[in-house]
């Protein structure tokens, strides 16, 4: 049974313990590195002040009692009428099992909910996974360019979904 959990700032070691292992297992999928969270940059008050952006609403997924997933529903600065899809990721040992779907969905709920019509998100170009499930979600590219590669070879892709329901 799949489970979705809203967490606040005290919930942070659960969110640290997936992020962690996000940042290790998919690096090829995150802006962010495993090192700019490890070390110094590993303490509560930081992963704390990720889990309190104003407006935001963290996930967690639970698959039969165990922690498997995550994302994270972000407002857009300077335009409410999107919100951003950000920190998707599922273990390897739960994918293929419809816990991004879970997640996707709750995430539009959250978006609806405030009154957006958008949903955004950003997508590295070779992470096949990812964009085959954003496209059965009704994702499709903006054109826009996202961040530059950590490479240098281009652009994340800016992927968008019209939300219905929305006001
Ligand atoms: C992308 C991701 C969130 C999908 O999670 P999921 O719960 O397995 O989602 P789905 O079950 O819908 O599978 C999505 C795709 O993964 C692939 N997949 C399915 N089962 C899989 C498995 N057991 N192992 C690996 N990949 C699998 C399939 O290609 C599927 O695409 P399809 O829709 O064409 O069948 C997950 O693969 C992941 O966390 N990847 C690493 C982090 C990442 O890329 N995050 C997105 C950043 S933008």
């Amino acid at each position: 049974m799949l489970e979705l959990r809203t967490l606040t700032s005290d919930d942070w070691p659960l969110w640290r313990e997936l992020r962690l292992a996000a940042l290790a297992e998919a690096p090829y999928a995150f802006g962010s590195t495993l090192a700019e969270w490890q070390g110094d940059g590993d303490r509560e008050e930081r992963w704390r002040g990720r889990l309190s952006i104003p407006g935001a609403r963290d996930l967690v997924a639970v698959l039969d009692g165990r922690p498997v997933g995550m994302s994270s529903g972000v407002p857009v600065e300077g335009d409410t009428t999107a919100a951003e899809l950000i920190s998707m990721w599922v273990s390897p040992a739960a994918r293929g099992h419809g816990v991004a779907d879970g997640l996707i969905d709750a995430i539009a709920r959250w978006a609806v909910a405030r009154g957006a019509r958008t949903l955004l998100l950003s997508v590295r170009p070779d992470n096949t996974n990812a964009t085959a499930l954003y496209a059965r979600h009704g994702f499709t590219d903006t054109g826009e360019l996202g961040e530059a590669l950590p490479d240098g070879s281009g652009h994340e892709r800016v992927l968008a979904k019209p939300l219905r329901g929305a006001a």
